[in-house]
């Protein structure tokens, strides 16, 4: 049977840098819009892969379960990276609670439905999700974000900021990890997230940007003495999606050049 690796987010930054790695089965990447995702494929086909593309949006659970559905109908679903989201710059804080927390829950949903046995589900959170402290008033929210009231909740607690939801969204996704770590090992399968730090995409261009003075001060303090590229990701993919990683789930990994030692410091001094 064919090997399908399922990339949301595929179509730019750390998602497609990701697909170029998956040589042994098809890719199927997915998006919102599908002029981006044309040249995606075009892109990686010229580099080898078999790829093929669906659009859809991870903020609408029956998206997530067509995508699914035609991911199953290629072969045994072995990778699901989810790679999909938006860092909240020029969105609402309930529009990125939409899309980054909700649409892990929707990712995690019909993965666990429709996963391989030896399959992984990877999902990117961030490092700004370790800024979240554990906090009763919000970790029930986090990890149910489907109950009626959740996001509504959220959003008032963040204060309606949008760089807040995103931090408190990338929580989330640790959180889920832990969370659903068990029903991954009913199936025989497993869940794991990544933690990167600045990595320089198109969403973290639009971000310095906004913050040009914040993102030079990370730069100066990464222990790494630089930014991220999305192949510093796309190689820790690679490694949590192969065998050799088959004792590691319910966990994140940090993959951010060290910085998240730096910004308890950064803060304070913010
Ligand atoms: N870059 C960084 O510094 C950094 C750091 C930490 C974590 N991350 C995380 O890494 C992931 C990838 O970021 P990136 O920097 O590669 O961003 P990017 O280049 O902006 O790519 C984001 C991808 O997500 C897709 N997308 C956005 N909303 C979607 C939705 N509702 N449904 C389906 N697809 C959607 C976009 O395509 P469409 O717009 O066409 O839908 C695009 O393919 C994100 O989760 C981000 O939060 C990034």
């Amino acid at each position: 049977m064919t090997n399908v690796h399922i990339i949301t987010g595929g179509s730019s930054g750390i998602g497609l840098e990701c697909a170029k790695r998956f040589k042994d089965g098809k890719v199927l990447i997915t998006g919102r819009t599908e002029a981006k995702l044309v040249s995606a494929c075009e892109e990686l086909k010229g580099l080898g892969v078999d790829a093929l593309y669906k659009t859809s949006d991870i903020s609408d659970q029956a998206s997530v379960d067509e995508l699914f559905a035609y991911g199953k109908s290629l072969g045994d679903i072995k990778t699901v990276l989810n790679s999909a989201g938006v860092s909240g710059v020029g969105a609402s804080a309930k529009k990125t609670f939409e899309i980054d927390l909700l649409g892990t829950l929707h990712l995690i949903e019909s993965a666990k439905k429709n996963i391989s046995p030896g399959g992984v589900l990877i999902l990117i959170s961030s490092m700004m999700g370790h800024t979240v402290l554990d906090n009763p008033a919000y970790d029930g929210l986090l990890v149910e974000p489907d109950a009626e009231g959740a996001i509504d909740k959220l959003v008032e607690i963040v204060e309606d900021k949008s760089d807040l939801a995103y931090n408190f969204s990338k929580k989330a996704v640790q959180l889920m990890v832990r969370k659903y770590a068990s029903d991954f090992g009913e199936v025989g399968a497993r869940i794991v997230s990544i933690s990167p730090g600045i990595i320089m995409t198109p969403m973290a261009r639009k971000a310095a940007e906004e913050h040009a003075e914040k993102m030079k001060a990370m730069e100066t303090v990464t222990p790494i003495k630089r930014l991220g590229e999305p192949e510093d990701i796309a190689k820790a993919v690679k490694f949590l999606a192969s065998d050799d990683a088959y004792f590691i789930t319910g966990t994140d990994l940090l993959v951010d050049g060290g910085l998240h030692l730096k910004l308890a410091e950064l803060m304070a001094r913010a």
